[in-house]
């Protein structure tokens, strides 16, 4: 059989590779983001609830109307302004849909989309499947900033969409109010769609407050905002994400949505509506991931890898140049294999494999994990 691959050079991810030979070798995962602690009970009994209420038929392709509602509570107590339910959201299966759906509606072939690199690696592909290129700007190496002097570089008669991503995977960086400022200036002279990945929008750490680009007028009447009550209620599991955009925008992503995905589990948007009715359970993420960046931070401290400062995300980048002079992804191969630990190293994320011998921890894990883990690499 011939097939013409639209995707020629995409493999198994890093993610799965590293995973399956963390679960071969019996190492501690540290690789894939994804927490080993239990979702809220409460939030199990209510989508249980809903279930045997009998909402167990299609929702509404845009979402049920009830999480959309909640949704648009959520966003005006966070940033100050309040989407409309019926024209601007959309409940979608994880925030990786809400971003296939977005860029199949609105990048045409031959188009450009400015990514920052290193970025999350599902960006890229999605753009290359429509035919269209994706354009790297290099981020800053010493704290993974954005320079908007190499965006402003990176933008052609071509380029139709910027995607940034904060609280930033891998790097745990995020964007300021600066950052917001010089996006502005950018949107308003050319007129560029934006889609900010705000997946982490709810994992920030020390008072910081998350940067929505919902929270300027300018911005966000060209930005399709994404985000993940995957991440958010650490149940990725679930697939369940949403995204918040101007109805003329809209209206486009809908249409891909409805012969992709049409709706969502209809239990879980009813549980997660009722859910979000206390904000507690939103606004107290944070610091609850930020008690396991201290203690992985903490546990870690007599190591030899040196920790660059990570604001948000459940990520912690190590860098690892006085242990070993390796490249990274086989020092990754190494640690997991002879010391028991699996992380995922950061060249993977960049468009051209750069190695600055930075490896990428996830620490949304409880302390017994996170402990041991910490015990073997400090014996290195
Ligand atoms: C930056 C970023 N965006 C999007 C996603 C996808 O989120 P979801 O699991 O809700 O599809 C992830 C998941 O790892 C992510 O890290």
């Amino acid at each position: 059989m011939q097939i013409a691959s639209k995707l020629p050079d995409v493999g198994i991810t890093i993610f799965t590779k590293m995973s399956k030979m963390a679960n071969e070798y019996g190492a501690i995962n540290l690789s894939q983001g994804f927490p080993d602690f239990p979702v809220d009970p409460q939030l199990i009994d209510l989508v249980h609830h809903y279930m045997k209420e009998g909402n167990n038929q299609y929702a509404p392709m845009p979402g049920h109307p009830v999480l959309r509602e909640a949704i648009a509570a959520k966003t005006e107590n966070c940033y100050g302004w309040r989407p409309n339910p019926d024209q601007n959201i959309m409940v979608t299966c994880g925030a990786i849909e809400a971003i296939m759906s977005t860029i199949a509606a609105l990048i045409n072939p031959g188009d450009e989309v400015i990514i920052m690199d290193p970025a999350y690696d599902a960006y890229e592909p999605i753009i290359n499947l429509q035919g269209a290129q994706a354009v790297g700007v290099p981020l800053r190496a010493t704290d993974y900033s954005i320079d908007w002097k190499l965006v402003w570089e990176a933008i052609t008669e071509k380029t139709k969409m910027l995607i940034i991503n904060s609280p930033h995977n891998p790097s745990g960086a995020i964007l300021s109010k600066e950052d917001l400022e010089a996006l502005e200036d950018i949107v308003d002279e050319t007129g560029l769609l934006v889609l900010s990945d705000e997946v982490y929008e709810h994992i920030v750490f020390d008072g910081a407050e998350h940067q929505s680009v919902l929270r300027s007028e300018s911005l966000r009447a060209h930005a399709i905002v994404v985000s993940s009550f995957g991440k958010t209620f650490h149940a990725t599991g679930w697939r369940m994400g949403y995204l918040i955009a101007p109805e003329a925008l809209m209206v486009e992503i809908r249409k891909v949505h409805q012969y992709n995905t049409f709706t969502i589990h209809t239990p879980t948007q009813l549980a997660i509506a009722d859910y979000l009715k206390d904000e507690s359970k939103y606004m107290g993420v944070s610091p609850m991931y930020q008690e396991k960046r201290d203690f992985f931070l903490d546990v870690m401290k007599e190591s030899k890898f040196k920790p660059v400062p990570s604001h948000g995300t459940y990520f912690q980048l190590m860098n690892y140049s006085a242990i070993s002079d390796q490249y990274d992804v086989d020092f990754a191969v190494w640690l997991t294999k002879e010391v028991g630990v699996a992380a995922i190293p950061m060249s993977v994320f960049y468009q051209d494999g750069t190695d600055n011998k930075v490896l990428r921890f996830c620490f949304a894990k409880g302390e017994e994990t996170l402990s041991a883990a910490a015990e073997k690499l400090c014996a290195l």
